[in-house]
Formats: C-alpha cells, structure tokens, sequence
C-alpha cells in the first residue's frame, strides 16, 4: 500500500535484470544530449536488452531526452528536485516539474550535492517523499567518506543515511525507491573504486537494515547499485556480486559509446559468457 496517490505506477523490472544507469552530471549541450538519446534508443531497440537502463541528465536537456526516449523502454531522471511543488524557491526545480518533463526517477542525495550544496539527510527525506507524490522513483544516493571508513563507522554512517531517507514510509512505498551505494572516496577523478568485495559487503549490510525496518520482501526486492569509478574493465566484476542489483554509472558513460560497452558487458555477463 502506498501512502503516496501514484501518478502512474512506478514500473518494477522482472527477475534479476540488473539496472545500469548514468548521471551526466554537468555535462552535454542539448546537441549532445540528443544525439547520446538518440544512439541509446537505437541500440536499445536493437538489442533484447534484459538491463533496466536509465540516464540522469542534467535539467536543460530533460524534456528533450524525454522526448527522444518515448516509447523506449529506458527511463529518464533528473539530478535533483526541491521537495515544495511551487513556491518562491528561485534557481529550484520542483519534482511536479519534472514529472510534467516524462521524467521516471529522481536522484536524490548525490555526494556532491551534499558536499558543495548543502544537501542533508534530512532534505533527503523530504526529496524522497516529494519524489513519491509525482510518481517519480527515487534514487537514493548513500555512501561515507574515506574518513569515516577509516574511522570504523561507514556501516553506520550508510544506514543512518538509508534510515533517514527512507522514514516513515511503508513498505511498499520503499519498495518503489533505489538505493546507489557510493562512497564517496570511489566517486570521480582522483576517486578508485571499491572493490567487488567491499561493494557487496555493504549491500549487504544495507539489506540487513532494510529488513529491519520494511521486512525481508523490501530487502529482497529494492535495487541496490553501486557507483564509484565503475569502467568497462570492472563492471562485470561487481555485477557478478550476489548482493549488487546495478550500477550508477558517471564518467565511463559520459559518451554513448563507453555506456553501450558497458550495456553490453551486463549482457553478455547475464547471458553467462564472462
Ligand atoms: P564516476 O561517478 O563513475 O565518474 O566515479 C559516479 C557517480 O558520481 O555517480
């Protein structure tokens, strides 16, 4: 049951597809941004894809990739929303706004958003719930600082992250969100990514806490990605972790080209042959 009146359903995949995803971050002119939307398609259409595919793009481009990619079974989001539908909030994009786009997902709680812009989790919390009322799937960002995991605390730190973003909602309701595990210290130039291992520890120290508070079906269903340096050359390696539902992908997907080889990889790895 949901406490949210859907807009339209938020669509579940079937079986153990895995979800592959990019943010574009601040990145592409419409121009590119078409022309990526319009490879995506093509690729897509031609290939039994049995990945949830989406992209994130940045707001200037949203309504147009959407438009590209009707009737295409990849789904478009955006990079963040306010949590007020309307108001006096300039430079703020509302989450009925994006829905109005044809967008399907929300990120919610990028690392760098809460780095350079303040993002806590507690406007978190209250994007994930803004997300829901528009029938748009949350994406929830979590993920700890090279610090904290120095510290012994990065368990903690992630699922007082997943808590917060998910309070108060029923099971079902966390059900229709998804959850990027990304610590912060993968993300980037500069970052290198965890290791498969490191990844599906987390995951499934996440699923334990998801069970926790909504049950053993929300911890077994919720997509659980990871994100952090993720390339053509690991990508298999953390698809092949029991407990690593996708990946959110940044830089190696920044060109169709470098996604589609990545898009490819999780086929053939599902297919069994890597
Ligand atoms: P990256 O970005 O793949 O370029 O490290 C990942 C992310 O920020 O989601």
């Amino acid at each position: 049951m949901s406490d949210f009146p859907e807009r339209k359903p938020i669509a579940h995949p079937t079986g153990n597809a895995p979800w592959i995803g990019t943010g574009w971050k601040m990145n592409k002119t419409l121009g590119e941004a078409r022309e990526y939307a319009r490879d995506l398609r093509a690729y897509v259409a031609a290939t039994d894809l049995a990945a949830t595919v989406f992209i994130v793009p940045p707001f200037t481009v949203l309504s147009n990739v959407c438009e590209e990619l009707e009737g295409s079974p990849v789904l478009v989001g955006a990079q963040n929303a306010h949590w007020e539908d309307t108001g006096a909030y300039t430079g703020e994009i509302s989450c009925r706004m994006v829905a109005d786009c044809g967008a399907e997902m929300l990120e919610i709680g990028h690392s760098e958003r809460r780095r350079c812009f303040s993002e806590t989790d507690v406007t978190v919390h209250l994007k994930v719930r803004a997300a829901l009322r528009h029938g748009l799937r949350p994406l929830i960002c979590v993920g700890e600082t090279a610090e904290e995991r120095a510290h012994g605390v990065a368990v903690d730190t992630v699922n007082r992250q997943v808590a917060f973003a998910l309070h108060g909602l029923s099971a079902g309701d966390a059900l229709r969100c998804a959850l990027a595990y990304e610590p912060v210290w993968a993300i980037g130039e500069g970052g290198s990514p965890a290791s498969p291992d490191e990844a599906n520890l987390m995951h499934a120290a996440i699923r334990r806490r998801v069970s926790e508070l909504f049950g053993a079906k929300a911890a077994r269903n919720i997509p659980l990605l990871y994100g952090g340096s993720v390339t053509s050359e690991n990508a298999a390696g953390f698809l092949r972790e029991p407990e690593v539902d996708g990946l959110f992908i940044g830089r190696a997907a920044w060109s169709c080209e470098g996604f589609l080889e990545i898009l490819g990889l999780a086929e053939r790895y599902r297919a069994g042959a890597s």
